[in-house]
């Protein structure tokens, strides 16, 4: 589904050069859930917005579900951005004067569908995630849990082939945390979503299929499944 192939991505600051992505290379089967780990300031943000195509690289590629991102046209990696991967983010990134409804629905309107199917699919989202009775709601009426949820149900709406959560259990507390790995768990299981988060959680890193360990900028450590236990002393 994802394949990264010697990525680069350096930051200059004045004199100092800060390699974020220092040569990158991996590759992401359909339906794997990958938690990615690391100190801040190691590149596991900058990784998931050139995944997600805010970003570019200065050398290197990476294709997602066949698309190249360094050739898509503007266009091209619109569409990208909003049928083919979904984000969530640490702080929910909703917009505080919609309902919960009017969020979800913003997803669809690049999508060129009618006005009712689009609340169709938003209520149904939202459904999905367990807020059918909150869909009024503005985001100051929800609790943060609620608001990542309606977040997920955003990322979810266009039927993305991969979520890329950014810490969406950072500012969350212990139980509310819980849920949404939960709801991410239970997309990959239902809807064979491809999944990477980045976390300093490790009861997220504990559900992931796998674990990137990343650290200045270089993955340092590539764990699968049976050798879970060796993530505890890597997350703080
Ligand atoms: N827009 C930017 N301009 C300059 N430096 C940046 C920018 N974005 C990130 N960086 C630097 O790149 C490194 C990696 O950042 P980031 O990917 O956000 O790390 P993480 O998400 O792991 O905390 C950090 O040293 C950060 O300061
Ligand atoms: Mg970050």
């Amino acid at each position: 589904m994802i394949s990264i192939k010697n990525a680069k991505k350096t930051y200059r600051m004045g004199d100092e050069e800060i390699k974020a992505l220092d040569d990158v290379t991996f590759d992401v089967k359909q339906g794997e859930f990958i938690a990615i780990i690391g100190p801040s300031g190691s590149g596991k943000s900058t990784l998931l917005h050139t995944i997600g195509g805010l970003d570019s690289l200065d050398n290197g590629s990476i294709t997602v579900d066949g698309d190249d991102l360094a050739v898509l046209k503007d266009r091209d990696l619109a569409r990208y951005r909003n049928k083919t991967v979904g984000f969530i983010f640490q702080n929910f990134n909703l917009q505080s004067r919609y309902t919960a409804l009017d969020n979800v629905e913003l997803g669809l309107i690049f999508a060129g569908m009618p006005k009712k199917e689009r609340k169709e699919k938003a209520r149904a989202a939202l459904e999905k995630v367990g807020l059918a009775d909150r869909v009024s709601h503005k985001p100051t009426e929800l609790s943060g849990g609620q608001q990542q949820r309606v977040s997920i149900a955003r990322a979810m709406v266009n039927s993305p082939k991969v979520i890329l959560a950014d810490e969406p259990t950072g500012n969350l507390d212990s139980k509310s945390g819980e849920k949404i790995i939960e709801l991410l768990h239970d997309l990959q299981q239902k809807m064979n979503v491809t999944i990477l988060v980045v976390t300093h959680d490790d009861r997220i890193a504990h559900k992931a299929d796998r674990i990137l360990r990343i650290l200045d900028g270089k993955i340092v450590e590539d764990v699968t499944n049976g050798k879970k236990e060796a993530v505890k002393e890597y997350t703080d």
